[in-house]
């Protein structure tokens, strides 16, 4: 059951024929006319929806727990406790914010290897029982605080050929899980499963093989041990957009038959999946759009013999790396600028690097990138800009962090509040999504409307 009562959040309706573009440019003209230019997001959380349907025709036996940290915006989590995806919570914070929303217990698990003993009797008193560790220490602080835990092994992975390794840091060896099952043995506890994480961003999908295959032989070990074995959490690693030489079934068509060889449909194994970049970076239509350029200057001693009339511009904008643009420090991410304006057929390209608005000097956004001249109070539109942005932006040097707008199609917020009522059915539901109006115009090539859409407010 899906009910949720807690506080509500607005968003927008998208009427027909109107998109998530039609709100940004609608928003863009309020904002223009008002003096407090600030970079805001326009959310379509129908494009969550969405997602969560790819997601189940891709990895039909794997459950979606969504890891909260990508994204702890409320209207984010309570859309996805409301399509019934589980969470991954790797603080009390955490829990506590998605418990707020009403999700059980059963439905979270505490994926922290190594956690402060006092959220570990947090996750005891609010009856959340699975949770991750690697290590023998971390084995008696349980023992201790939560000696009803159901303890899954997160085991180490190559993450050499992944943009953002985890391994480095999390994961036990296969010789070291078998001492840790020992332990845990010895300490009464109740081990049901192992975790891995191939590191976010995986280049290689043999990388979840090699994993599969070395959590099957935890998982033997572990029966071997006397304990029931039946959870296996695949973890995160899949690409955050579409952009990239591997795309997201590419590696799903790997891991499906590695996960009938290693664990066959009758084991009774559940298979569960702690994604965020998946859920929201990759297909989730966030759109940052930038305030003005504050400053054009011609960069002196440039020998680029490319650049038109050999100038290059320097754009400044109002979101920076210690903003939403912290994935380009923290996740090695690329972003590209999308302009407002259409640029004229004739118009010439200028070689410009983009600056963030704080007084450092890192604070970059891109460090060359082609594109007609702009003006002071033109906007830029940053896409795809869900996971690992909002979340980590800090307010240094006194900038704001953007606000929020959501919108969702009524086709998807009747088929969400089906799914309330009757829950997930992905196989039927699948046709019908695949024809929702969720994406946004500026793809799909639909002419912009001025003011097209009535403002809601609703418990999701
Ligand atoms: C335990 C765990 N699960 C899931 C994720 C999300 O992984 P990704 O961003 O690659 O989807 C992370 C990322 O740090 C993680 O540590």
């Amino acid at each position: 059951m899906n009910s949720f009562s807690n506080e509500e959040f607005d968003f927008t309706f998208l009427d027909e024929g109107f998109t998530a573009k039609d709100i940004l440019d609608q928003k863009i003209n309020e904002v223009s006319s008002s003096d407090d230019k600030d970079a805001f997001y326009v959310a379509d959380l129908g494009d969550v929806l969405k997602k969560h349907f790819r997601w189940y025709k891709a990895l039909p036996r794997v459950t979606p727990f969504y890891a909260v940290k990508c994204n702890d915006s409320k209207a984010i989590v309570k859309t996805l406790a409301t399509l019934g995806a589980g969470f991954d919570c790797a603080s009390k914070t955490e829990i506590q914010l998605v418990q707020n929303i009403g999700v059980p217990p059963e439905r979270i698990i505490y994926a922290n290897p190594c956690k402060q003993i006092s959220q570990i009797k947090h996750a005891a008193n609010s009856g959340v029982q699975m949770m991750t560790f690697d290590s023998e220490v971390e084995l008696m602080k349980v023992a201790r605080a939560h000696p009803k835990a159901k303890l899954v092994l997160r085991i180490a992975t190559d993450d050499s050929k992944a943009v953002c390794r985890l391994s480095v840091k999390f994961g036990a060896t296969l010789k070291t899980s078998r001492l840790l099952l020992e332990r845990a043995k010895e300490l009464d506890l109740d081990i049901i499963g192992v975790s891995f994480h191939v590191g976010s961003g995986c280049t290689d999908p043999e990388t979840f093989v090699q994993a599969i295959s070395d959590a099957r032989c935890v998982f033997d070990m572990g029966t071997e041990l006397g304990f029931s074995m039946h959870l296996l959490d695949i973890g995160g690693g899949f690409p955050g957009s579409e952009d990239v030489k591997l795309k997201f079934e590419e590696i799903t068509n790997v891991i499906n038959p590695a996960l009938d060889k290693y664990f066959p449909c009758d084991s009774g194994i559940r298979i569960m999946q702690s994604l965020a970049d998946t859920m929201l970076h990759q297909l989730s239509r966030w759109q940052l759009t930038n305030c003005k350029k504050s400053c054009i200057k011609e960069q002196s001693g440039s020998d680029d013999e490319d650049d038109t009339n050999g100038k290059t511009l320097m754009y400044y904008v109002n979101d920076g790396v210690y903003g939403s643009f912290n994935c380009i420090l923290y996740d090695h991410a690329h972003v590209k600028p999308v302009l407002q304006k259409r640029p004229k057929p004739d118009e010439g390209c200028y070689s410009c690097s983009i600056w963030g608005p704080t007084c450092d000097g890192l604070d970059r956004i891109v460090e060359r990138f082609d594109m007609p001249e702009l003006q002071v109070g033109d906007w830029m539109l940053f896409e795809n800009m869900g996971a690992y942005t909002v979340a980590a932006a800090s307010t240094f040097n006194g900038f704001q962090r953007p606000a929020i707008h959501y919108v969702m199609s009524r086709p998807a917020w009747q088929l969400m509040q089906q799914i309330k009522e009757q829950g997930f059915v992905a196989e039927e539901e699948e046709q019908d999504v695949s024809t929702l109006p969720l994406s946004c115009a500026w793809e799909s090539g639909i002419e912009h409307h001025p003011a097209a859409c009535a403002s809601t407010s609703i418990n999701v």
